[in-house]
């Protein structure tokens, strides 16, 4: 994955808890590198590695340092770093959910070698959708969920999430259930 997400975590880490921990952090994942350039690419296991290493040093469930993440990665990484993007795909909730499959194909043209996931959006009502996600990667579900919180804290419009659907024998994708009636849009 590119640089910026690995960036994104260490920034993630400092901010709540200092340059301390990131330092075991990294120490503990094996990342030989000071710093990560933003737009050159990394392995995969690079970025694994340090969400496991994080999940020991601070003593959290690696999902609940995805789901962090993914929060982080909307609402300081994307707003502060893409805030045009960002508004170009939607004002509300549901009008950027219905442009998120789109999303990445605007992000590629910034970064070529992106190995975006896929999403689809189905079952639509006034007030929830089902979420699609595709990815080769494997286990990203909890940041998935943190994106969408993120989301719907950049748009002042409460979410819940509930994953629907596991990627298994009879799917090859995760479905999320993304329910915002308890939102402004919904009033
Ligand atoms: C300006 C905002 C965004 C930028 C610049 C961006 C960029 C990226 C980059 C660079 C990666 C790593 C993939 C690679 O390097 O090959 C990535 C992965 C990912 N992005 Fe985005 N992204 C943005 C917003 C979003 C949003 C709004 C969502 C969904 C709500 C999203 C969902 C994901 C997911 C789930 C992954 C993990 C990779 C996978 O599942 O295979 N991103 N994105």
């Amino acid at each position: 994955m590119y640089g910026m997400v690995n960036r994104a975590v260490e920034d993630l880490v400092c901010t709540n808890f200092g340059e301390e921990k990131w330092e075991q952090i990294r120490q503990k994942a094996g990342v030989e590198e000071e710093f990560f350039v933003s737009n050159e690419g990394y392995p995969d296991a690079l970025t694994y590695r340090l969400v496991g290493a994080a999940s020991e040093v601070l003593g959290l469930t690696p999902e609940a340092i995805l789901m962090a993440f993914g929060e982080h990665w909307i609402l300081k990484t994307a707003r502060e770093g893409y805030g045009d993007l960002m508004q170009a795909h939607g004002r509300t909730m549901p009008e950027f959910l219905s442009n998120l499959p789109n999303f990445h194909t605007r992000v590629a043209l910034l970064f070529p070698k992106l190995q975006p996931p896929r999403f689809e959006v189905s079952d639509s009502t006034p007030t929830s959708l089902h979420l699609h996600y595709h990815t080769h990667r494997l286990g990203l579900e909890a940041f998935v969920v943190g994106l969408l919180h993120g989301l719907g804290k950049m748009f002042e419009t409460p979410v819940t999430v509930k994953q629907i659907g596991f990627r298994g024998a009879d799917l090859d994708h995760a479905i999320f259930l993304v329910d915002w009636s308890a939102g402004p849009a919904a009033a």
